[in-house]
């Protein structure tokens, strides 16, 4: 098994020594950068916005995967692409008009992709899996890094995959919120594509280490 794609997320980097962190996942068999946006009010959390992306943009050789935590995000889907985002996801719950804020991101020229929170049915996708490149299934609740899996997810995974053959999509599935070595396997092998992993990159003893190892599972 060794074509999926691991996006380490910056929640958990140290933001006093962004550089460093960045370089070290330049350095990794990383594949994207994983930045999570958060305004306070779609999650009960605040992270970080486009300087800070920005600034991540300057050091970064590899795509930024930009996860939108925010209501009506189709209003700032500009000033993320043009602050260095490669990939934009956003959620299905604070989204009004979902297929065409997808179509907002393709006239834009990046990936787009949707993100449901972990009690949302995948069947609500079935209508748009086509038009989107990739599926974002939170495996937590958005918010915070350093949370548990939750067990369901498995079920959600396997459900996704399905439609997604069923209707013939090149749709992609990344799993975010409580990735770790123990449970990696078991996600590429239900199906997802891209696993997040915040806590368990950084705050393992050897954060390169740990990107090759959930590459090489
Ligand atoms: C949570 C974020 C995640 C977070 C994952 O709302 O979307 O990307 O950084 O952190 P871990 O891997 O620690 O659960
Ligand atoms: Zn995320």
């Amino acid at each position: 098994m060794n074509s999926h794609l691991i996006a380490p997320s910056l929640l958990s980097a140290d933001f006093a020594n962004l550089a460093k962190d960045v370089e070290m996942i330049n350095q990794s068999r990383a594949d994207w950068f994983h930045i999570d946006v958060m305004d306070g009010v779609f999650v009960p959390n605040i992270s970080f916005g486009f300087p800070i992306i920005k600034c991540i943009k300057k050091y970064a050789k590899k795509p930024l995967d930009v996860h939108l935590m925010i209501i009506q995000p189709e209003r700032y889907f500009e000033e993320f692409k043009n602050s260095g985002a490669d990939i934009i996801t956003f959620h299905y719950e604070a989204s009004n008009h979902l297929h065409r804020s997808i179509y907002a991101l393709k006239e834009l020229g990046i990936k787009a992709g949707v993100v449901l929170n972990p009690h949302t049915n995948i069947k609500l996708l079935e209508d748009v899996i086509n038009d989107v490149d990739l599926i974002l299934l939170m495996s937590v609740n958005p918010g915070y890094g350093g949370q548990k899996f939750i067990e369901n997810s498995y079920n959600k995974i396997a459900q996704l995959k399905n439609l997604i053959i069923q209707k013939n999509s090149n749709a992609l599935i990344e799993v975010d919120g409580g990735v770790t070595l123990s449970n990696a396997k078991k996600l590429v092998e239900t199906g997802a594509d891209i696993l997040v992993a915040g806590s368990s990159v950084f705050k393992s003893e050897n954060p390169v280490e740990t990107i090759s190892r959930l590459k090489s599972l």
